[in-house]
């Protein structure tokens, strides 16, 4: 009997730790980890260093046909074959991702990627528009919240950890930004699914919210951790 493939979709706002958990949770599952925001922040890697405006769609969308984007085994981000997962994290990526993720052209050619990749194996994939959009049927979704004060601090910690120098208020500001934008375009915005259960990581640790995520797919589906 062919195995059924399982889909969690984790949704949410900027920095909500999603991909922090996303990760945890498929390493857990034993399934294939997909950072879809990793993959709108290649493309507007590539913009920039191509010299291009990342607000003007005519140019940004002139770059996809040379655009390949791919994750290797240890989930690095590859742009052309080249390991960017660094690069990607960088401020100015951060502070103009959300004007290329508007981009219609764009999301119809990443969203596309995203469901061949979890069209053959089980996936917890996490982004903006997951269970909305890109595998509304997904099996387990989950919308994932913090305070945008927590999410900023935790942003910040993480940038501190890397290396990336920023400020809390430049952080705060790229949250609330990003999620400004991210909820009001107008193709596959930021918001819950209707069938998603909400999941508010606020006071919640890492471990803790990979458990909440854990019992919410044993709920959904009967699966549990393999380790
Ligand atoms: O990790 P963080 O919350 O900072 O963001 P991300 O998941 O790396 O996504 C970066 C940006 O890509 C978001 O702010 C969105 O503008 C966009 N994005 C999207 O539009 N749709 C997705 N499925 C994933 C990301």
């Amino acid at each position: 009997m062919e195995e059924k493939h399982i889909s969690v979709a984790i949704d949410g706002p900027a920095a909500a730790g999603k991909s922090t958990v996303a990760r945890r949770v498929a390493e857990r599952l034993s399934f294939t980890y997909i950072d879809t925001g990793a993959m709108y922040r290649a493309v507007t890697l590539a913009c920039i260093r191509a010299g291009l405006d990342p607000k003007d769609e005519g140019q940004a969308v002139s770059l996809l046909p040379s655009i390949q984007i791919e994750f290797d085994e240890a989930g690095r981000t590859l742009l052309n074959g080249e390991d960017v997962s660094e690069q990607i994290r960088q401020p100015l990526v951060s502070g103009n991702v959300s004007y290329i993720a508007a981009m219609k052209p764009i999301r119809l050619a990443l969203v596309e990627m995203q469901r061949k990749m979890a069209d053959s194996r089980s996936v917890v994939m996490d982004g903006r528009d997951i269970g909305t959009y890109v595998l509304p049927n997904a099996e387990v979704k989950v919308f994932q919240i913090a305070s945008v004060e927590t999410r900023a601090i935790r942003r910040y910690e993480e940038n501190l950890q890397k290396g990336i120098p920023t400020s809390l208020e430049e952080v705060a500001a790229d949250v609330r930004k990003r999620d400004y934008i991210d909820s009001h375009r107008e193709f596959a915005p930021l918001k819950p699914a209707p069938d998603s259960v909400l999941l508010d990581t606020s006071f919640l640790s890492i471990e803790d919210s990979v458990e909440a995520v854990l019992r919410i797919v044993h709920e959904k589906t009967g699966v549990s951790p393999s380790c």
